[in-house]
This record gives structure tokens, C-alpha cells and sequence, in this order.
């Protein structure tokens, strides 16, 4: 590959990777570690494929040397990790676990000693399974245990990691865990998962606060954000009823968060989108000036566009928070990755500068995951030749280099995934990692991808240099 063909990025853009606790860290009952909903949901037969759980996942936990010189071989200048709130708070709340505070102290002095700036997110969906028995994020208390549990780790960790991401992706957490029911705590719900979106924003504005208010009372310096997945919809056709399917969707996928968080406000059309579901028995007032507190960055994950149509709704008593009347319409005449999922770059060039025209208020964007799942057989020399891989981490790092032309402000990317790791409903066998793990003897081997990855960082830290 010849340096014309990498992307070109602003010379402070920073380049990095992203993992997940659950997905990676195993030890679920090492260090004196509480359980969590996933380990409770994927221990229920036939939730995850093959009955796969994160139990020893990539054995991160005693790995983490071994994965951060492999992130410092890489190049990269960040690393995006997330935190496990039952490690540091077990039962969530309460007792401190001063040995999981020490891993992260282990994994960020590490980090730092690469070089390497660590990015945490305090919520990657492993919610501890006590507060679930007590009624999880339906109930409003849990965004104050959240809150408590934020302060707790910039308290302890502040000195050391500066960027923070309060939530990775609510959407999933309150419609996919609680209306599709494909992720923990895998419930079918109708206005409790409205009450769980609602309380996210509220854990998330809450925790903003106890974040800056650590790094006040210590005198340190501290930015904060929440990373979403908001999604390009395309209606199937032009008819006025695919393109009011759409502004439902816009809504239940996008708006529901953009709104609060950037204009203090909630979307217009959640009659229309939900009905008599959207009750609002769950907000209080003052919740909107709590969720609305400043972003320095708005973390955005991205992999692919969806194209809907309009849909009957089930009748109302079966009636989840994602049944709106939308039905999906696969997209031909594109490759798709093995998660089944239509590879389009252009749509996050299109995402990207649709998201600045509409939201003026849009603080400075990081791409906190991209990537791809592909079939990775490794070839006769043991190593994953991942062309496809590639190809798509060109394309959609061009399409990002297109936003960016077009003045989206967006400041990092970090791949997704470093490793191969537990994709959740569908366990071990769709791999996103641009380092491929052996699951039975537990090495790491990079792909080709890690390879080309280091090659783009290497030319852009020239680039960088050269301009002093
Ligand atoms: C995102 C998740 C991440 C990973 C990728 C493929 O929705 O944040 O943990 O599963 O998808």
C-alpha cells in the first residue's frame, strides 16, 4: 500500500483503539469482582450463541501487559478501555473494592509508561447484577449510584486519565437490552425502557457533574463525554409513509438522546414515535438542565446505515418501546460483514455532516468505534490476511477525512476492535479485532489490518512531525 492511498488526517488528530471490559477482561470472579447482568443473562440457555459467556474472554485481566505493548507497537496516541462498575463497587454501591481499583491503576500506569493517552468509559452495559435486583436503570436510583460510582473513580484515577466517557451507546442499553431483548438484562419492555432511557440521560448529566467536580476539588484537568451510535436511516422508497417511518426512527435511535443532551429539550414527535407508551411518567422536572450539562467531545460510533420502511405496529398490549411501525429493508447490492451488516462508507460521510447541519450545537466529535467482523481464517503461516478488513478501514477512514473537508469538527478515530473478542449475543465468532485471539491457548496475533493500521499511524505521526 503507498502512503497516496492512506487517508489524510489534521495534524492533531489522534489515532487509537477500543475495547470493553466484559468483552475482553475475563477473571468475572477474580479480584474480588461482583457479578454483572451479562453474567447473569449469558448464563441463561440459548441467550448467547453456543452458550458463550465472558468468563475468561481474552484474559485480559492478566494479559493487559502483554496488550498494551501491542497497542504500543501499533503507534497508537489513545486507547479507548471501560471500567467495570462491578469490579471497583461490587454490589454497585456502597463498599469500594480497593483490587479493582488496583487493575485499573496497573492498566493506566501501563499505558501511560507506553506513551499512551488512556481513554475510560465508566458503562459498557455490565450493570451490577444487584442493582438489577433492585430494578435496574428503570429505576431512577440507579443513576445516582452511577453518579457515586463516577466519583469514585476519577477520585482515584483522575490524576492519571483525563478524558472520560460517562456511557457507551444508551440506545443499546435501554432498547436492546430492555425491547429487543438481545443484550442483558434481555426484557421486552414498553414504557420501562422509555424510564431506562430517561434514567441513562440522567446518569449520564449526573456523572458529568461528580467528574468535574473531582477534578475541581484535586485541581486537575478533566474532559467529558458520552459516546452514542447514531444511526444514518434511509427510507426504502420515497412514498410520504417510508419518510414518516423515518422521522419515528430518527427519533427512538437519535433524537431521544442529540435532543436532551445538546438542546436540553425532548423530540417533538414521541407521541407519534411511541404513542400513549411515552408516557413521561418517568421524568421530573429540572431532569432536562441534569442531562443538558456541556460535552467537551461527543464520542460516535458508526458501522453501518439502515434502511427502513413503514410497518403495521402489533397490537398494543404486546407493544414493545422499538415497535414503531418500522420494518427494515435490507440493503442490496453491497458487500455485507459477517455480522450480516451492509458495508456503505459513504453513509458516514453523509451521518457525520447530516448530524452538523441539524445540530449546530455539536461539540468536537471522536469516532470511539469503527470496524468490521470477517470470516479471519488464518492463512498457512498462522496469520489472518484480512483484505476485507482493510478495505474497510480505508474506506470509512476516507469517508471520515470527506466529514471532515466538509467541517465536521472531528478530533480522533479509534478502531474497533484491538482484539478479537466476546461479541455479546453472538459470542466469540463474529471477530472485529485487527489482532485475532486463539480462544484455547489465549495468544495474540495480528492481522494483517494491525499491520496496515501501523503503517497509516506511522505516516501520519510523520506527516505531524514535519509540520513542527
Ligand atoms: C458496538 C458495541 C461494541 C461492539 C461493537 C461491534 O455496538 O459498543 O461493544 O460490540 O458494537
Amino acid at each position: 500500500m503507498t502512503d497516496s492511498a492512506l487517508p489524510q488526517f489534521p495534524p492533531g488528530f489522534l489515532f487509537g483503539a477500543a475495547t470493553a471490559a466484559y468483552q475482553i477482561e475475563g477473571a468475572v470472579q477474580e479480584g474480588g469482582r461482583g457479578p454483572s447482568i451479562w453474567d447473569t443473562y449469558s448464563r441463561v440457555p440459548g441467550k448467547v450463541a453456543r452458550g458463550e459467556s465472558g468468563d475468561v474472554a481474552c484474559d485480559h485481566y492478566h494479559r493487559y501487559e502483554e496488550d498494551v505493548a501491542l497497542l504500543r507497537e501499533l503507534g497508537v496516541d489513545t486507547y479507548r478501555f471501560s471500567i467495570a462498575w462491578p469490579r471497583v463497587l461490587p454490589d454497585g454501591t456502597g463498599e469500594i473494592n480497593p483490587e479493582g481499583l488496583a487493575f485499573y491503576d496497573r492498566l493506566v500506569d501501563a499505558l501511560h509508561k507506553a506513551g499512551i493517552e488512556p481513554v475510560a468509559t465508566l458503562y459498557h452495559w455490565d450493570l451490577p447484577q444487584t442493582l438489577e435486583d433492585r430494578g435496574g436503570w428503570r429505576v431512577r436510583s440507579t443513576a445516582h449510584h452511577f453518579a457515586a460510582y463516577a466519583r469514585v473513580v476519577a477520585d482515584h484515577l483522575g490524576d492519571r486519565v483525563k478524558r472520560w466517557i460517562t456511557l457507551n451507546e444508551p440506545h443499546c442499553t435501554a432498547f436492546v437490552g430492555h425491547a429487543v431483548g438481545r443484550h442483558a438484562p434481555g426484557t421486552r419492555e414498553g414504557t420501562p425502557a422509555l424510564a431506562v432511557a430517561q434514567h441513562l440521560l440522567l446518569a449520564h448529566g449526573l456523572a458529568a457533574v461528580e467528574l468535574r467536580a473531582s477534578a475541581a476539588a484535586h485541581g486537575r484537568e478533566a474532559e467529558v463525554g458520552i459516546t452514542l451510535n447514531p444511526d444514518r436511516l434511509l427510507p426504502a422508497t420515497d412514498s410520504p409513509e417510508d419518510a414518516a417511518a423515518v422521522d419515528r426512527a430518527e427519533t427512538l435511535h437519535n433524537r431521544v438522546w442529540l435532543d436532551p443532551l445538546l438542546r436540553g429539550a425532548y423530540p417533538d414527535n414521541e407521541e407519534a414515535t411511541w404513542g400513549p407508551m411515552a408516557d413521561g411518567s418517568y421524568r421530573e422536572p429540572g431532569d432536562l438542565s441534569v442531562i443538558a450539562q456541556p460535552l467537551d467531545f461527543l464520542g460516535l460510533n458508526f458501522y453501518r446505515p439502515i434502511q427502513l420502511r413503514d410497518a403495521p405496529l402489533p397490537e398494543e398490549s404486546a407493544r414493545t418501546a422499538v415497535d414503531i411501525g418500522v420494518a427494515e429493508v435490507p440493503i442490496e447490492g453491497v458487500r455485507h460483514t459477517t455480522m450480516g451488516w451492509p458495508v456503505v462508507p459513504s453513509s458516514f460521510t453523509d451521518l457525520l455532516v447530516d448530524l452538523h447541519r441539524r445540530y449546530p450545537e455539536l461539540p468536537p466529535i471522536h469516532i470511539t468505534e469503527n470496524g468490521s467482523a470477517e470470516p479471519d481464517e488464518p492463512g498457512p503461516d498462522g496469520v489472518v490476511h484480512d483484505a476485507d478488513r482493510i478495505d474497510y478501514l480505508h474506506d470509512h477512514l476516507h469517508a471520515l477525512s470527506d466529514a471532515i473537508a466538509a467541517g465536521v469538527d472531528v478530533r480522533g478515530y479509534f478502531v474497533w476492535s484491538l482484539l478479537d473478542n466476546f461479541e455479546w449475543a453472538y459470542g466469540y465468532e463474529r471477530r472485529f479485532g485487527i489482532i485475532s485471539v486463539d480462544y484455547d491457548k489465549l495468544t495474540r496475533t495480528p492481522k494483517d489490518s494491525y499491520h496496515w493500521y501501523r503503517e497509516l499511524l506511522r505516516s501520519h505521526r510523520e506527516r505531524r512531525d514535519a509540520n513542527g
